[in-house]
């Protein structure tokens, strides 16, 4: 049975993402790190999350406070200072385990022969922890990253923020030599929950319920920022290869990270040129990553809305 591990930064699409992930996958433990909002707030919102959704029997390690090398830059214009704002989830009694994150991987690859890590958050965890174990990499079957783009940005006009808060991690993760599986914000931003969800929520029971304010808030602020009238289940997408392969389509394309552009930096430069103009320059052989390009959105949405209302 394959094993996962999800290193996030709750944040409001990571809290969703962790309880639908918990609904259908064998989660052995989350990771945190900086990104939505300080790692202390994400620490604690993955603890309130997992508790609140009765899954209290996921440990979380605490893992970076901040990039590899540059300044820490927090998602909180969206996500608000306690990275999780507009939850009315109880305050979980439990604390991180002593082991950090990068600790916690590298433990876990040895003790599980198909492991999986969903990076939904800045890939500074992964990095470090292939830092500390050079062999990490070979014991890992895939990484399923939310992260990057074909086409746009959203913390820069080029960059996606889970990139642009640590493009130096990235590196090392698109480098390790594990199989990688990316969607990025060409498809992750193009849909999501809506107020008529919302509203299913609000007068729902379980999570669902315990949730709708905080997705409430995160859709206001999408309005607000975006003028968007959908909150992006981004962190869930990364998720759904190995709930439903169908939903998503993947195509391998060839990524490269931009860390010295002036304008660029955090940018995920995604080689179509096979896609585009035919076979020749790049191609399937050159790949090092399958990148997703579509997605069956009114799919993925149902599924969430369907496991955040399970009791
Ligand atoms: O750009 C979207 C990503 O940044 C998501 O993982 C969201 O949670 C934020 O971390
Ligand atoms: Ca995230």
């Amino acid at each position: 049975m394959t094993s996962f591990i999800i290193d996030c930064d709750p944040g409001h699409d990571d809290a969703v993402a962790i309880v639908v992930a918990a609904h259908h996958l064998n989660v052995i433990g989350l990771t945190t790190v900086f990104g939505n909002s300080s790692i202390e707030n994400t620490t604690r919102n993955a603890l309130d999350i997992l508790d609140g959704a009765g899954f209290e029997h996921i440990p979380v390690a605490a893992g970076a406070s901040g990039p590899l090398i540059g300044q820490t830059k927090t998602g909180e214009a969206i996500h608000g200072k306690s990275g999780l704002d507009g939850a009315t989830l109880p305050t979980s009694t439990r604390q991180a385990i002593e082991q950090d994150a990068a600790d916690f991987i590298i433990q876990a690859s040895h003790e599980h022969d198909d492991l999986v890590i969903i990076a939904v958050a800045p890939e500074t965890n992964l990095a470090i922890a292939m830092k500390r174990d050079p062999t990490l990499a070979s014991r890992l079957t895939e990484i399923s990253i939310m992260g990057g783009s074909t086409s746009h940005g959203n913390a820069t006009a080029a960059a996606e923020y889970n990139i642009y808060a640590d493009p130096e991690a990235a590196v090392r993760v698109f480098e390790s030599g594990v199989p990688i599986r990316m969607v990025g914000l060409n498809v992750t931003s193009t849909f999501g929950i809506t107020q008529t969800e919302l509203d299913k929520l609000h007068a729902g029971t379980g999570i669902g319920r315990e949730l709708a304010g905080a997705l409430q808030f995160y859709l206001d602020r999408q309005t607000s920022t975006y003028e968007r009238s959908h909150a992006p289940m981004h962190d869930t997408c990364a998720l759904i290869p190995y709930i439903n392969p169908e939903w998503i389509e993947y195509q391998p394309l060839h990524v490269v990270v931009e860390c010295m552009g002036t304008h660029t930096r955090g940018m995920t430069l995604c080689d179509l040129r096979g896609s585009v103009v035919g076979g020749g320059i790049a191609n399937s052989e050159n790949s090092n990553a399958q990148v997703a390009i579509s997605a069956n959105t009114t799919a993925i949405i149902e599924q969430v809305v369907s496991d955040l209302l399970q009791d």
